[in-house]
């Protein structure tokens, strides 16, 4: 089993503070970065510039998930501003075509493509098409707000997925996002996830380190 991925979320974070915010997750693995427009979901976050001030404050990956609308419009900027790896939303394009496009598109800008299924998405659908994408993240609550109950019925999903991508030697990174916290992250690695993204289990604690170890430890098996 390979190490697992912590991505801690600066939603969480406190923004008048972002420069020692994100200092004190930097033994996390990724930085986590939701983009949300207020259409997609019902909430605002941060967008390009914010991203970008994020960039030069860390030397970890970005992980920028993408909760918006046309998000084709949008991938060419966040490349730009320093994302890794860019995740939209499959509910956010027409078709299954235009998310393969879409998937290129970012894979041609030198940056890895995700795509994220909310709830009530199925991914049956996905599970043949996954050698287009790096990263499948798996929402476990309803996209928009941290700080939400976790569904444990969406590791389903996550055992969909780990079969399918270890029975055809994938190596694309399943990632579970929402409600992620010492209480729940064993059941998301026994499941098969790669990558974990924690908001409040890791910047609700003082010692954000070892929220981070903590987590971590957890999660390997
Ligand atoms: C929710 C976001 C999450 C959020 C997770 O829409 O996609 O990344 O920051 O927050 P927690 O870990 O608090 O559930
Ligand atoms: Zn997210």
């Amino acid at each position: 089993m390979s190490e697992p991925i912590i991505a801690p979320s600066i939603l969480a974070a406190d923004f008048a503070q972002l420069g020692t915010e994100v200092a004190s997750v930097a033994s996390g693995d990724w930085l986590h970065v939701d983009i949300m427009d207020g259409h997609f979901v019902p909430n605002l976050s941060f967008g390009p510039d914010v991203t970008s001030t994020v960039d030069g404050l860390t030397a970890q990956e970005l992980d920028v998930h993408l909760m918006i609308e046309e998000p084709e419009k949008w991938v060419e900027t966040y490349a730009k501003a320093g994302a890794d790896c860019i995740i939209f939303h499959v509910e956010a394009v027409a078709n299954e075509e235009a998310a393969l496009a879409l998937a290129r598109k970012i894979r041609d800008l030198g940056v890895r493509a995700g795509f994220s299924v909310k709830p009530g998405t199925p991914i049956e659908p996905w599970l043949d098409r996954l050698e287009h994408f790096d990263e499948v993240l798996v929402m476990s609550v309803e996209p928009g707000f941290g700080g939400q109950k976790f569904m444990p019925e969406m590791l389903d999903k996550v055992r969909a997925l780990r079969s399918t991508i270890d029975e055809r030697g994938l190596d694309t990174v399943i990632e579970i996002d929402g409600g992620v916290s010492a209480e729940t992250i064993r059941a998301c690695a026994e499941a098969g996830c790669d990558a974990f993204v924690a908001g409040s289990a890791v910047f609700k604690q003082d010692d954000r380190a070892a929220a981070v170890a903590e987590l971590r430890e957890l999660a390997t098996l």
